[in-house]
């Protein structure tokens, strides 16, 4: 298959791009191009006609569910919302049913997934002992794992890690076979003394409730045990200024990455208010001085990228009282139209953006052949009308999680087309 995208923005000029079967053959000026007589075997010539043209986004956080939790997403759901949302690679979370703990789990895991339009990884999870399991599965290093996920706190049926000797050999096990291990840092002991000294009785207080001193401890002391061990660290949706701040110089020693999603970067507390139990999410979200030292971040590298948490869950679950609905909304076709929001407001540029979205999360996962628009590279694009003035509907959604917190926010920016290794998906006419 060869197909020829004609007259694609990108932040290096106007370019046309040759992609043969899976891979990016070709890459030159448009004005100058040789390919259109070079192509009378290419099977289809578009006309991007100056739209962008961006590396197609790499989202290491997603919830993507399946199995005992089919109900929520699947598969076959998750893939179409991550191409409706330029999303072409997913790290997939543990906290499944199975939860991807040991060889058996994740084989049942990788069954599933041969259902996945785009590329994916899975994050193994760590338990207080499975340090075994993960040994023998690492020890095959196989090219599917992105790297180990720690939750220090229960979030949404997850397995926790409750002692630092665990969490030690845990780091010790990542170092060895130089593997990633993501964090999700709010402490339990701090949250269960939060939840005796205030009421957990609605979700305008959820912030308060889950209290920030949690994820600062929580932060602090896996920054600290990763420093002493060596190994690479990234925190998870970071939610605070103060993370930020000693994050900011844990890095400058040591190999700590940060991410950041849309909803801590773009909302605060406030919108609880309008969306309830919608916006419910751990670690809550925020207020406006933390939204302002997330983006601080963003444009000073404290920040490495965006991860959506896509977490989906049954709406009805979301309209339960505040105790009982579970935490975490879908963010796979939010994510970088959000983020395309901010680069036609002016408060991000592309490359900038494309740092955050792809390239960046390919380097530091070590994704070969992806992240950048390069030929050799595996042909990962997103296509994008940066003029389209457009309402989020989350009704209209392709996840099974027909909510979210920016329903009925009004965007400039929208995904067009989608290609992954080469093959096109155009959003108005394949998916549905
Ligand atoms: C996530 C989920 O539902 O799996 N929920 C959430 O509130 N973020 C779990 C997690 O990432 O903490
Ligand atoms: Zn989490
Ligand atoms: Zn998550």
């Amino acid at each position: 298959m060869k197909i020829l995208l004609k007259n694609c923005k990108t932040p290096d000029g106007l370019k046309d791009i040759f992609i043969e079967d899976e891979k990016i053959a070709g890459i030159q000026p448009s004005e100058n191009s040789s390919h259109e007589k070079g192509c009378d075997e290419c099977d289809q010539i578009i006309d991007i006609a100056g739209k962008l043209v961006i590396p197609g986004v790499i989202d290491p956080h997603v919830h993507v569910r399946d199995l005992g939790q089919c109900k929520k997403e699947d598969w076959t759901s998750v893939s179409k919302a991550a191409l409706a949302g330029g999303v072409t690679t997913v790290f997939d979370m543990p906290n499944t049913i199975p939860a991807t703990v040991n060889l058996t789990n994740l084989n049942i895991k990788r069954v599933a997934a041969k259902k996945a339009l785009v590329n994916y990884k899975f994050f193994l999870g760590a338990t207080n002992s499975n340090l075994k399991e993960l040994e023998e599965i690492l020890s095959e290093h196989p090219i599917d794992i992105a790297g180990i996920k720690v939750f220090l706190a229960g979030s949404s049926n997850n397995d926790t890690v409750s002692y630092n000797d665990i969490l030690k050999d845990i780091f010790r096990l990542a170092k060895k076979y130089d593997k990633i291990v993501t964090v999700h840092s709010e402490l339990q002991t701090c949250l269960n003394e939060w939840r005796k000294r205030l009421p957990y009785d609605t979700v305008l207080k959820h912030n308060a409730i889950r209290n920030r001193q949690c994820s600062i401890l929580g932060t602090k002391m896996v920054l600290e045990l990763a420093e002493e061990i060596g190994n690479k660290l990234c925190i998870a949706h970071c939610s605070t200024a103060e993370e930020l701040e000693l994050i900011r110089k844990f890095k400058m020693d040591n190999p700590v990455f940060c991410e950041v999603t849309p909803h801590h970067l773009l909302l605060s507390e406030s919108i609880l208010e309008s969306v309830g139990n919608f916006g419910k999410v751990n670690p809550p979200i925020r207020n406006k001085k933390d939204n302002k030292a997330l983006w601080q971040a963003i444009h000073d590298g404290t920040i490495d990228f965006v991860g959506t948490d896509h977490a989906p869950h049954i709406r009805e679950d979301k309209l339960l009282k505040y105790s009982t609905a579970p935490s975490g909304f879908p963010g796979l076709e939010t994510g970088l139209r959000l983020l395309l929001n901010e680069v036609n407001k002016g408060n991000l540029s592309i490359e900038r953006m494309i740092e955050l979205t792809s390239k960046n999360a390919a380097e530091i996962f070590g994704l070969e052949k992806r992240g950048e628009i390069k030929v050799g590279n595996f042909a990962d694009l997103a296509v994008i009308d940066m003029g389209k003035v457009w309402t989020i509907n989350a009704k209209e959604f392709y996840t099974k999680a027909k909510y979210s917190p920016f329903d009925g926010f009004e965007i400039k920016g929208k995904v067009e087309m989608t290609f992954v290794n080469g093959k096109m998906y155009n959003l108005n006419a394949d998916l549905r």
